[in-house]
């Protein structure tokens, strides 16, 4: 499918916070939430759509001296028409590469089945389960995705574990 993908600006935010209505029951991100990846370095949020339109949006966090990218939250609108959250993926993929990336983590609910299968058909491996992880005391399932396996990534990532993508 054709999707075109930018940078996300100030003024997707309301458009981004009414998919994230959409999209998440629980543990959605806020307005601020949004403003705060736009404006930091250590982040890319990408959105699917012409200016003005949001039909999907992906937001991929960096730390520094790791070489492991987190897909932070990925959503696209019912509307879509399916296929856009496999493009979404493979363009935080290259955002994660471009900044040097070897790997991509991400953590989802382990009740949501099509992201899941989303994942696992794009080759991320199941590197482990965090009890209780969400808001609503749902597990999160872990997974890995190795861009470059001819390369180490960082090790200190493993001892961490992130907070979810939750707000205000
Ligand atoms: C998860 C999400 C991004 C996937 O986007 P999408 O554009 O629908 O993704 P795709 O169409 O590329 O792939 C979804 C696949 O799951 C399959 N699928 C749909 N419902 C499913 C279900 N209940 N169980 C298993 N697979 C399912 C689809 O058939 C499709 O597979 P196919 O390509 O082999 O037909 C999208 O559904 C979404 O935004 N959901 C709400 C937010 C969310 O859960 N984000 C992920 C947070 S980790």
């Amino acid at each position: 499918m054709s999707a075109e993908i930018r940078p996300a600006q100030t003024s997707d935010i309301d458009a981004l916070a009414a998919l994230e209505k959409i999209a998440f029951k629980t543990d959605r991100l806020s307005r601020a939430s949004f403003r705060r990846l736009l404006s930091s370095p250590t982040a890319s949020l990408l959105v699917a759509g012409a200016h003005g339109s949001v039909a999907g949006y992906c937001a991929v966090l960096y730390r520094a001296g790791s070489a492991r990218a987190r897909l932070y939250s990925l959503a696209v609108s019912p509307a879509s028409g399916g296929g856009l959250g496999r493009v979404l993926l493979s363009v935080c993929e290259d955002a994660a590469r471009a900044r040097g990336c070897r790997a991509v983590r991400l953590e989802v609910r382990q009740d949501n089945p099509r992201a899941i299968a989303l994942y696992e058909r794009n080759g991320y491996r199941p590197i482990g389960t965090w009890l209780g992880y969400y808001a609503d005391g749902m597990n999160a399932l872990r997974y890995e995705k190795t861009l470059d396996a001819s390369l180490p990534t960082a090790k200190r990532d493993d001892e961490l574990r992130w907070e979810p993508p939750r707000r205000e």
